[in-house]
C-alpha cells in the first residue's frame, strides 16, 4: 500500500485576521481544479479556525490547530481545549519546539495531548527533534530515541500507525540553516527501527514521518528524494500561497 504524502503548513502567530482570510481564499482558488494526491493541511491561529473550516469546507485542504490544551475545560485562563475547536479541525500539531520552549510542554505532556486528540478523532502531528547543543554533543540519537520511546510506551499500535511524526531539528526551525538530507534520512531510519522494535516492520512503514525546518520551494526536492520522507511541515514558506503551492507540487512529483 502506498502512503499518501502530507504537507502541513504551520502559520504560527504571523497573520492578521484579514491576511489569514485572504490567504485561505487564494489557496483554495489555487488548489481548485488541481488533483493532488498529496494531503495538505493548514494550521492557522485559534481565532481563524472557524473561518478556515468554513472557507476550506468544499476544498481538498484540511484544517489543523497548532497546539491544544491538555484538559477539556476548566479554569485555564487564556487556553483553548480540544472540545472548543474540534468542530473546525481534523489535525493538531503537538510538541512543537516553540510550545516546548515557551509553554513548557515536556515529552509526557506531548503524549498526553496526542492521546486526547485520538480520543476526539483528531490526528496528532507530533514534533520531535534535537537542539543545536544536542547535535553538537552528538546526542541526537539519544534525544530522538527518548522522545519516540515515550510515545511508543503509551500509544497502542492501532493509534500509533495513524499519527504523524514531524522530525524538526530545532536549530533548523526558522533559521534557514538546514540539515543534510542524508542526516534527515538517518534520523527517520532510527525512528522506524524503534517503531519496528516495539511493534513490527509493517507498523514502522505505515507511520508517516515528515521533515520540518526551513523548508522552501528550493530545498524541498532534496529532502523528498531521501527514502522514508513522507512529506514536510512548513513554517515560514506556508504563509506565501505561491511558495506553498510550489512545495506541494514538488512533494506531489517526488
Ligand atoms: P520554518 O518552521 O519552516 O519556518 O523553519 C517550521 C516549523 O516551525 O514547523
Amino acid at each position: 500500500m502506498t502512503k499518501q504524502k502530507l504537507v502541513v503548513g504551520n502559520w504560527k502567530m504571523e497573520l492578521s485576521h484579514k491576511a489569514a482570510t485572504d490567504i485561505l481564499n487564494s489557496m483554495k482558488k489555487m488548489m481548485n481544479g488541481s488533483k493532488f494526491e498529496t494531503q495538505v493541511v493548514v494550521c492557522p491561529s485559534y481565532p481563524q479556525l472557524p473561518q478556515a473550516a468554513a472557507i476550506l469546507k468544499a476544498s481538498s485542504l484540511e484544517v489543523g490547530a497548532q497546539n491544544i490544551h491538555y484538559e477539556d475545560r476548566g479554569a485555564f485562563t487564556g487556553q483553548v481545549s480540544i472540545a472548543q475547536i474540534r468542530d473546525f479541525i481534523t489535525w493538531s500539531i503537538v510538541g512543537h519546539s516553540e510550545v516546548r520552549t515557551y509553554i513548557g510542554d515536556d515529552d509526557e505532556m506531548v503524549v498526553h495531548k496526542a492521546q486526547m486528540l485520538f480520543n476526539n478523532g483528531i490526528t496528532p502531528i507530533v514534533c520531535i527533534g534535537e537542539t543545536a547543543q544536542e547535535r553538537d554533543a552528538e546526542q541526537t540519537v539519544e534525544k530522538v530515541t527518548r522522545q519516540i520511546q515515550t510515545l511508543l510506551a503509551s500509544i497502542p499500535r492501532t493509534s500509533f500507525t495513524k499519527l504523524v511524526i514531524a522530525y524538526e531539528p530545532i536549530w533548523a526551525i526558522g533559521t534557514g540553516v538546514t540539515p543534510e538530507p542524508i542526516q534527515v534520512a538517518e534520523v527517520l531510519l532510527l525512528m522506524r527501527k524503534l517503531i519496528a522494535g516495539r511493534f513490527d516492520e509493517a507498523a514502522a512503514n505505515r507511520v508517516r514521518i515528515l521533515y520540518g525546518g526551513s523548508v522552501t520551494a528550493d530545498n524541498i526536492g532534496s529532502y523528498m528524494a531521501e527514502p522514508g520522507v513522507d512529506g514536510v511541515l512548513v513554517g515560514g514558506a506556508s504563509i506565501h500561497p505561491r511558495d506553498f503551492l510550489s512545495i506541494i507540487e514538488a512533494v506531489e512529483k517526488s
